[in-house]
């Protein structure tokens, strides 16, 4: 396995829409493995192939407590196939918006459809932390990041201060 570097906003990157898996095969399930390495290394708790620069639709997640066991779920070709009409607000962090965080609202429950390590298809009903994790990484996949869902002031705001603090920063690699 491998750590990957993660792309941090305003990369334009972030913004590109990633393309669908075929199958999921070897070098799919090494991506899988490598995007899980790079998240649990960064403390996070969901990862999509668009942050390290990989234009596929692939996404880990991972919410177990630091006391629970590991409970990683590899998806590829991710599709909400029901999401609830009653909503509910977290405040969402993101590895690509390091230390920025702001209440998102968002469906409560969801209903994925995906194609797991084994390129086996699956459905998925979440909800919880869960559900907004899912919903936050499968945005990435469509060049979405949580600030898109704010209003242009706040999202401003939060560029700002980010471009700011990576000024300050030698760059890192
Ligand atoms: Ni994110």
């Amino acid at each position: 396995m491998a750590r990957l570097p993660i792309l941090v906003a305003p990369d334009p990157r972030l913004k590109a829409r990633a393309d669908a898996v075929d199958t999921v095969d070897a070098e799919i399930r090494q991506l899988m493995d490598d995007m899980l390495e790079t998240m649990y290394d960064a403390r996070g708790i969901g990862l999509a192939a668009t942050q390290v620069g990989v234009r596929k639709r692939v996404i880990v997640v991972d919410i177990a407590g630091k006391d629970e066991d590991p409970n990683p779920i590899r998806m590829a070709n991710p599709e909400i196939v029901y999401a609830s009409e009653d909503e509910t607000t977290y405040e969402e962090g993101c590895l690509s918006l390091p230390e920025q965080y702001a209440d998102v609202k968002r469906p409560e429950t969801v209903r994925v459809r995906y194609l797991d390590h084994e390129n086996e298809i699956r459905e998925l009903t979440a909800d919880g932390m869960l559900a907004i994790c899912v919903q936050h990484e499968m945005d990435h996949l469509d060049g979405v990041l949580f600030v898109d869902h704010l209003s242009g002031l706040k999202r401003n705001m939060i560029l700002r201060k980010l471009q700011k603090a990576r000024k300050g920063q030698p760059a890192t690699v």
